[in-house]
């Protein structure tokens, strides 16, 4: 691998600040050719507890930094991590397989919240309220939670880490982290900055696991962990929420969605069509707030579709290191059957699938962008997360029909709409049961907004002031006085 700082490609788990080899270690291959990339460390139940043990021994002098020193040493991480934003790029791009120039791109973004959680650090405020009688005073602080767990999905090796470590560290908890089995080594990457930055040992642990269960119970069950962050399918969601009741710990969860993206008839067609190609086809479909289902008022379904195939059709499909490259590989084998499955279901069904001829010799995990026009809600794919770069076309009439097809689902993460009404837009946006919405946009993912779903989608917030909050305990203060 040709990076400016080799020392960046780290194989051994970090743990308490050392890095350290196990007996057993994993391979990460590359998506694009089935290539080893590296072989890691693999940790297991014992690797866990000692890191949750090392967590909870430097929580007090974390906790008890001042917020402007914690403050300065996130800043210190955020400017490294962008000083070799092309080295993590491609370290991220050889494990993940996304295109190089979306690669760097998420360096960005994940750096964006180590950056804007160092400003938040020092903005933890609490309350003073009028007490209840006259001699009462009544004060609330807000104290850091503990230790906190993160588990964390391959889609954005770096990204998912940052939203989670930045708002940990700035608040004094200090965190374990399991990186997706497929990903470890940006994560490894990045927690090897921190420790550069002056991270303390022991605030920040690395667990690369092939067996992600064995951790997870760990992490779920331990009596010192106060809080579990996740991002991921809401089945392992669920599985995670069930096992952390035993100690009642805090969760925030991440889970799945099944965004809609409507184009109402007053909308810009050419602007909609580029913000569906952003939503749908960012990180090969491999994202939860991608564009799942795209509602097409009738009216305007014939000229919307046909610019959207003529779109999708000439994105660059390839291998990410490749010059010009738009959509990388999938993830696996698995995601390339289970997309297969999708698409047969849908044809059965009378869905007409337009694929770009360019794309028919790929092989391996590569899927070649698709337009699925007539899709109907009989469609598997209406009620399933994609995860690919498929985007089914359905046509509605009325905003009720959509509003209704739009939330008839148990996510509840993203969706988007695109018109030009004012009061149907703000009917919409009250209308749609989601966390996130975006109008006239196919992009909402920014640190500055706070990121997170309603029903199965999961709670809790990531980014934005709110983001710091998930990582501290409100304490309230009732101080008598005296006559
Ligand atoms: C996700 O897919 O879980 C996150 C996407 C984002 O941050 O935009």
């Amino acid at each position: 691998m040709n990076l400016k700082r080799q020392d960046l490609l780290r194989t051994s788990a970090f743990i308490a600040g050392e890095w350290i080899k196990t007996p057993k270690t994993f391979k990460v291959t590359n998506p694009s050719t089935g290539e080893v990339v590296a072989e890691v460390s693999d940790c297991g139940e014992d690797e866990t507890r000692k890191a949750v043990e090392r967590a909870s021994e430097a929580l007090s002098g974390w906790s008890s930094r001042t917020a402007k020193e914690r403050s300065d040493i996130l800043r210190r991480w955020y400017e490294l991590i962008m000083d070799y934003q092309d080295d993590l790029g491609l370290i991220l791009t050889l494990e993940q397989g996304k295109p190089l120039e979306e690669a760097k791109g998420e360096i960005a973004y994940g750096a964006s919240f180590i950056e804007w959680f160092s400003e938040e650090a020092r903005r933890i405020y609490g309350d003073t309220i009028p007490g209840h009688q006259s001699d009462k005073r009544i004060i609330t602080l807000r104290q850091p939670i503990g230790v906190c767990a993160a588990i964390t999905p391959w889609n954005f090796p770096n990204a998912m880490i940052a939203r989670k470590a930045g708002p940990a560290l700035a608040a004094g908890c200090t965190m374990v982290v399991k990186p997706a089995e497929s990903t470890p080594l940006s994560a490894l990457a990045m927690a090897y900055l921190a420790e550069e930055a002056g991270v303390p040992p022991g605030v920040l642990s690395i667990l690369p696991a092939s067996e992600p269960a064995k951790v997870g119970r760990v992490l779920t069950s331990h009596p010192l962990v106060r809080k579990l962050s996740f991002t991921g399918s809401t089945a392992v969601g669920k599985e995670l929420m069930r096992q952390s009741a035993e100690t009642v710990k805090k969760l925030s969860l991440e889970l799945g969605g099944n965004a809609p993206f409507i184009v109402f008839e007053d909308a810009d067609i050419d602007q909609a069509v580029e913000g569906a190609i952003a939503s749908k086809y960012r990180n090969s479909g491999q994202t939860c707030v991608c564009a799942n289902r795209i509602f097409v008022q009738s009216k305007i379904a014939g000229e919307f579709t046909e610019k959207l195939i003529e779109a999708t059709n000439s994105l660059k499909v390839g291998d990410g290191l490749q010059q010009g490259v738009e959509i990388g590989p999938l993830i696996n084998q698995e995601a390339v059957d289970s997309i297969n499955e999708l698409m047969r279901d849908a044809e059965s069904k009378g869905g007409t699938i337009y694929q770009s001829p360019e794309g028919k010799g790929l092989s391996g995990n590569f899927y070649v962008p698709t337009v699925i026009k007539n899709a109907t809600t009989e469609m598997k794919l209406h009620g399933e997360e994609i995860f690919g770069p498929v985007s089914p076309v359905y046509q509605f009439e009325t905003e009720e029909e959509v509003i209704e097809l739009a939330n008839d689902t148990p996510y509840g993460l993203a969706c988007y709409f695109y018109g030009s009404d004012h009061a149907q837009i703000w009917r919409v946006a009250e209308g749609l049961e989601y966390g996130i919405v975006g109008v006239n946009t196919g992009l909402i993912s920014t640190p500055v907004a706070p990121f997170g779903g309603v029903k199965e989608s999961g709670f809790g917030r990531e980014g934005s002031r709110y983001g710091i909050e998930e990582y501290t305990e409100l304490k309230y203060i009732c101080w008598d006085i005296g006559e």
